[in-house]
């Protein structure tokens, strides 16, 4: 097997891109611009913006000196401001700090406003190539994909081990073009939804594409579990009808035709002597629907009470009505009672 990153620079000696603005005149000024406004932005819609503030502050003096207001203007319609103030702080910062010289090591970097690990690592990789890994949302989503790594790169430990195998990966030689390599194939083949295996060249050993599992990774943050509610509900049947309640207009199911609920099973007893007067020995419970909302999900539990009395015999709310099973009137059923009722005939 060849080595992941010679699969990768060969392939962009064919298709990665090599006609961006920033990738002419290269230098760590221009880099770094575009390395903000790339971290929120997309490529297409970075280069005119890119272009005018290149026009307006063509180098690091140019930018320190300009008034900051003349910076967020050349930024507006790009969004995430602080990108804008930062870039213009962080410029005065190496007037003053550096000696108006683009520091080009890694912790001095960092230390600037609005440079973390990635971006440092870009900014080394890109003009000076220095060997330092990125890892931005499109490198997380290849090395994800190819590693099958579970687990939401939001969490701290798996962050970590996306890292260690970005650096796993640097070429010896190369790192520059290897750095754009690993965003392009991001961007344009191993994209979000339906990316492009069939030309992708780390296709053969990426464990994602094995599986045909790709949509899967990233991994998705965990989706806070929904609240479960047990609904005991009761279905009397007396002579082929059997009892509905109104619900009140306001909340789930508002206005529709549902059962008669219980806070509990273990209510049941008490509700049919308030009704009905009696514990009638003909119970059964029947099999749970599951319903989900929303936010929450219902398991409703039927609870089967068969009568044969005369239906005065039965104290109904004003709420409550006798409802055909057979000829069923025109009235609005919640769609879990509805299937309920679907299975009783
Ligand atoms: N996103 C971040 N940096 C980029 C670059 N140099 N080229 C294309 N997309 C990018
Ligand atoms: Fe992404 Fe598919 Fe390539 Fe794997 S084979 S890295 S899923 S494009």
């Amino acid at each position: 097997m060849h080595e992941f990153s010679e699969l990768v620079l060969t392939w962009f000696d064919g298709y990665g891109r090599k006609d961006l603005p920033w990738q002419e005149n290269k230098n760590p000024y221009r880099i770094w611009v575009s390395e903000i406004m790339l971290q929120q932005t997309q490529v297409a819609t970075v280069i005119p913006y890119y272009l005018r503030f290149m026009e307006s502050f063509p180098n690091l003096k140019a930018l320190s000196s300009a008034p900051l207001e003349s910076v967020l203007h050349h930024w507006s319609g790009l969004g995430y401001y602080a990108r804008a103030r930062n870039l213009h702080k962080t410029s005065v910062l190496i007037e003053q700090v550096h000696n108006g010289v683009f520091p080009l090591d890694f912790d001095n970097l960092l230390a600037l406003p609005g440079i973390g690990r990635s971006t440092a690592g870009a900014i080394l990789a890109l003009s000076d190539s220095q060997r330092f890994a990125i890892l931005d949302g499109n490198v997380k989503r290849v090395l994800a994909r190819f590693h099958a790594v579970e687990g939401w790169p939001g969490k701290k430990k798996i962050e970590n081990l996306l890292w260690v195998l970005a650096e796993e990966h640097l070429p010896r030689e190369n790192i520059a073009s290897y750095t754009q390599a690993m965003m392009d194939l991001g961007a344009t083949v191993c994209t979000r939804t339906k990316p492009k295996c069939s030309v992708c060249p780390i296709q053969q050993s990426c464990i994602a594409h094995d599986r045909s599992a790709e949509e899967i990774y990233p991994t998705r943050k965990q989706s806070k579990a929904k609240p479960h509610r047990i609904l005991p509900v009761i279905m009397l049947i007396c002579k082929g009808k059997i009892v509905m309640e109104e619900r009140p207009q306001r909340g789930i199911w508002g206005g529709l035709f549902s059962l008669p609920e219980l806070e509990d099973e273990s209510l049941l007893e008490a509700w049919c002597e308030e009704r009905i007067g009696y514990l009638p020995k003909n119970i059964n419970k029947g099999k749970s629907l599951q319903h989900a909302f929303s936010h929450y999900s219902i398991e409703i539990k039927p609870i089967e009470v068969r009568l044969n009395v005369s239906f005065s015999t039965v104290k109904l709310r004003s709420t409550e009505t006798w409802y055909a099973l057979n000829e069923p009137a025109e009235i609005g059923l919640a769609a879990p009672i509805k299937k309920l009722l679907n299975n009783f005939h």
